[in-house]
């Protein structure tokens, strides 16, 4: 294992700096606030080749290493956590399962397209029943012929106003449990598919949460993605690679506020002199970069062994549990530090608080992640 970066990855690491500073932050701060989709943003990251990462040339992709998109991603959500997560969806969870179990007509048809940011992507597999428990399943697929007919609602989807393209799991027999789940590729403007309501959130204000109804959406045999049956394990591996996603979305959120808190510790005056003179401070700054430290050696591990094509389940879970439990201790002792500055929008680390708590929750809770890692310490 080496810890330096190649030309490669650190060209990456500065486009993405550069364009995060230049691009993303400017408009982070009003999009939280009027919950507008960065459109413009996302249609430039696609330019970057930052919404098909690690989609190879071939597929209209930037052909990247998943180290790359680790490095890329922290950046991106530092500045703006919701643009963040509306990249990390597209890549992760939309782009890797078309890539890893989606046939080539799949690809040249939906793949490219996601990858050159001419179409954006989702993933529909929680329901209003079926949450941490994935595999509680009440959509349905039913066989006629060569059709599948898909009806039942899904949840909490991230860019589900927005997107082209739903990767959508569904039953197509009860009976079998997990092994009764398969996967779709929908378009969502074919018939029946429609945005049935759209959350209100306490962070990622700029990204969309949409509730979807499937009402006798007829597809065809072509749109499965991966056989029948195999859809929960098409939405478990490609979570795997979500989290890294997500470990890395927390890593922004919580590098930029411990930058901000240092910034704000060499400015502010108590006691007659500035604060970060004050170990009650420099305990909390130092305590801050150690964790933030740790996080991203997990995150770029899991990354590692994706890179190697080794299994990261346990690896993706550890490093989306400890970067997600690490951006909500930051951001929670980034306003401590700001004090009741910290608590205003003037500063904004109040919004890297509010968009760190998600991170705890989607793509597996911090207590799914948990029992991921204690089910593979527990195995023979
Ligand atoms: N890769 C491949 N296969 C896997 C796998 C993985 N990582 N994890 C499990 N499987 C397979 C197992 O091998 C097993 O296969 P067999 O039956 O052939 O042996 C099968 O899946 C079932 O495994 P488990 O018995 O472990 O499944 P379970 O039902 O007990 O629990 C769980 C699994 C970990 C709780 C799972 O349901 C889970 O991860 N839940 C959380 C769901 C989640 O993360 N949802 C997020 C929604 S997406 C989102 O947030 C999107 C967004 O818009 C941002």
């Amino acid at each position: 294992m080496q810890f330096d970066l190649t030309d490669e990855q650190k060209m990456i690491l500065e486009t993405a700096r550069d364009f995060a500073n230049g691009v993303v932050k400017p408009k982070a701060k009003e999009i939280d606030q009027t919950g507008q989709f960065p459109a413009d943003t996302v249609k430039k990251l696609a330019e970057l080749g930052f919404m098909g990462m690690m989609v190879p040339s071939e597929y209209g992709g930037a052909g990247l290493d998943a180290i790359s998109y680790v490095i890329a991603m922290e950046e991106i959500s530092a500045a703006c956590a919701s643009t963040g997560v509306i990249m990390s969806v597209n890549n992760s969870l939309v782009c890797d399962p078309l890539l890893k179990f989606g046939n080539e007509e799949l690809k040249k048809e939906y793949l490219t397209p996601l990858a050159q940011g001419g179409k954006l992507g989702c993933f529909a597999l929680s329901e209003p029943n079926a949450g941490s428990d994935a595999a509680r399943q009440q959509t349905t697929a039913v066989q006629e012929g060569d059709s599948f007919i898909l009806n039942g609602t899904k949840n909490f989807i991230t860019n589900g106003k927005e997107a082209n393209i739903a990767v959508v799991f569904a039953m197509t027999d009860k009976a079998k449990g997990h092994k009764g789940i398969s996967a779709f590729i929908v378009p969502t403007d074919v018939k029946g598919f429609t945005v049935s309501r759209l959350e209100h959130k306490l962070g990622i204000r700029a990204s969309s949460t949409a509730q979807i109804m499937l009402e006798d959406v007829r597809l065809t045999k072509k749109n499965l993605l991966g056989g029948v049956g195999d859809g929960f394990k098409v939405a478990m591996s490609t979570l795997d690679g979500g989290r890294i996603g997500i470990a890395s979305q927390a890593l922004g959120i919580a590098r930029a506020a411990m930058e901000e808190s240092i910034e704000f510790a060499k400015q502010r005056e108590a006691f007659g002199q500035l604060i970060h003179n004050f170990e009650a401070i420099q305990w909390m700054v130092a305590d801050m970069a150690t964790r933030l430290d740790s996080a991203r050696l997990l995150t770029l591990r899991a990354a590692y062994l994706k890179d190697k094509k080794a299994r990261f389940t346990k690896e993706a879970a550890m490093a989306k549990l400890f970067a997600a439990e690490t951006a909500m201790w930051i951001t929670t002792k980034a306003i401590q530090i700001h004090g009741g500055y910290g608590y205003t929008t003037d500063y904004p680390v109040e919004r890297h608080f509010r968009d760190a708590k998600i991170t705890e929750i989607y793509e597996g809770t911090s207590e799914i992640q948990r029992l991921v890692i204690a089910a593979n310490m527990f195995k023979d």
